[in-house]
């Protein structure tokens, strides 16, 4: 029996162990778009084993956590959502479950176990796969559990999902990241890359189109080097529609019938090949905003960081794309106050931002994380300046993003409407091609569509459109 059949029977012995009962859950996605995917998954495999969401905590037989340690911001909100759990866990004897990312960090098991021993189950990156059967145990053998392991596992097909939207997905198409950026804790917590096989993926967006969807994510620490790995160590890829490459599964993907537009997350500018460059300007349905990460301006700032290109490569491959693609924008990220960065290197970052004129950026501080490179380095930037220059980055994005904006205003945008909007149930929401947010006044039954709306006004952070 694979895997996958066997947690199939644990969600079965979960689904008698709670008959009778309506169990309900809550869950609480820490971190990025690859972590919100798999608690798609951990929601899928409870939905099947009987479990409702709610987002009462007090109402909750199950309070899960899927953890992200990117940024340190992270672990204050666990452990203060676990210090808020601690009494209604005594008063109701929820069962509570971490997993994800933090829990392959030692120090942070070792915290939680020691001054959170109310926790009853821990689990990793590697074992999300095997969440029935550790909540089966946890639930049937009434005492703590760990399932962590540090080698990376497979990747498994098959898993039950439980999607936040009927209108976007994601779909992610490769784990883990080989790059070893000196600031980042990712490869040690999610392992060596490794890429799912084209089939697999293909058919997933197949299906996702059959039922609906518009909208499709591909997600991977390193989407450009998918297949790379398999085809270095010489590892079988059942080739399967001509998919060999990321250029060539953004080419199949752009056939499929109902799909209107692909995104992509995250790409890494040193890996960023010529036919895929191509692809983006050949398929119709690859939106033109393209997510390429910059992280600092400077050249020396860059090789501290591992970064393996320098400011001039970096323009020089945004000239080389903008030539290339039609109406392209880009979207960035930026960490401010790497160990040793003077406020002149930081100028190169403020530079480049001015060149590039990105659709968006997102902007960290740094953020020391305990086993990296960056960690161990002496020449930490104080607080006040990382501050400092982060203000400084922010007042200029923000001047940008309301300039650009200005050029919207006027023009006829193709609109992908996602729903009403949560501020203001007046209006319905939705996304350009370039990610910008656009609110309109319309009727409920363009949810889902792609129209096209008049940009009439603009909020620094949304559009606001009519329809034409
Ligand atoms: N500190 C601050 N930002 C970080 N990122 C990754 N690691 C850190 C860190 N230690 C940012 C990078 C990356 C994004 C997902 O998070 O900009 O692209
Ligand atoms: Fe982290 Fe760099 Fe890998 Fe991205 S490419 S996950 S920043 S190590």
């Amino acid at each position: 029996m694979n895997e996958i059949e066997i947690q199939k029977q644990y969600i079965e012995k979960v689904k008698a162990f709670n008959q009778g009962k309506l169990p309900k859950y809550t869950i609480l996605t820490m971190g990025c778009q690859l972590n919100e995917n798999d608690s798609e998954k951990l929601s899928g495999m409870l939905e099947q084993m009987g479990y409702e969401r709610t987002e009462k905590q007090e109402e909750a037989d199950l309070a899960l956590f899927n953890t992200c340690c990117v940024r340190e911001n992270a672990e204050d909100k666990l452990f203060g959502k676990l210090g808020e759990l601690k009494r209604l866990k005594e008063q109701k004897g929820m069962i509570i479950a971490i997993g994800g990312c933090m829990m392959q960090e030692k120090h942070i098991t070792n915290k939680i176990k020691q001054s959170y021993p109310f926790v009853d189950l821990l689990f990793g990156t590697h074992t999300l796969h095997k969440f029935p059967e550790d909540l089966y145990k946890t639930l049937d053998e009434k005492k703590k559990l760990e399932d962590i392991i540090d080698i990376e596992g497979k990747i498994y097909e098959g898993l039950p999902i439980k999607r936040n939207s009927k209108i976007q997905a994601s779909v992610t198409i490769m784990n883990g990241c080989n790059n070893f950026c000196s600031y980042c804790i990712v490869p040690y917590v999610r392992g060596r890359e490794r890429s799912r096989q084209p089939r697999d993926i293909i058919q997933e967006v197949k299906e996702l189109a059959e039922k609906g969807y518009q909208e499709i994510t591909l997600l991977g620490q390193n989407v450009n080097s998918y297949l790379r790995v398999e085809k270095e160590k010489g590892l079988p890829i059942e080739e399967y529609e001509g998919v060999d490459s990321f250029a060539s599964l953004l080419k199949a993907i752009n056939k499929i019938d109902g799909i209107q537009r692909i995104r992509f997350v995250s790409p890494h500018p040193k890996d960023f090949t010529d036919d895929v460059i191509e692809a983006i300007r050949s398929c119709e349905k690859v939106c033109k905003l393209i997510h390429l990460p910059l992280q600092s301006g400077n050249s020396k700032v860059l090789e501290e960081m591992n970064r393996k290109y320098t400011k001039e490569q970096y323009l020089s491959l945004v000239e080389k794309m903008k030539k290339a693609i039609p109406n392209l924008t880009l979207s960035t990220d930026i960490i401010v106050g790497f160990p040793g960065e003077t406020d002149q290197e930081f100028e190169d970052t403020l530079d480049v931002v001015k060149k590039v004129k990105f659709e968006q950026v997102y902007m960290f501080l740094y953020s020391r994380r305990v086993g990296t490179p960056g960690d161990k380095k002496e020449n930490q930037i104080p607080e006040e300046q990382k501050h400092k220059r982060f203000d400084q980055l922010k007042d200029l994005v923000e001047s940008q993003t309301e300039e650009n904006n200005q050029k919207y205003i006027g023009t006829i945008q193709k609109v992908l409407v996602e729903g009403e909007s949560k501020n203001n149930k007046a209006f319905l929401t939705g996304r350009t091609d370039s990610n910008k947010v656009v609110i309109f006044e319309g009727d409920k039954k363009r949810i889902g569509q792609v129209i096209d709306l008049k940009i009439i006004s603009q909020h620094i952070w949304y559009l606001k459109g009519e329809e034409i």
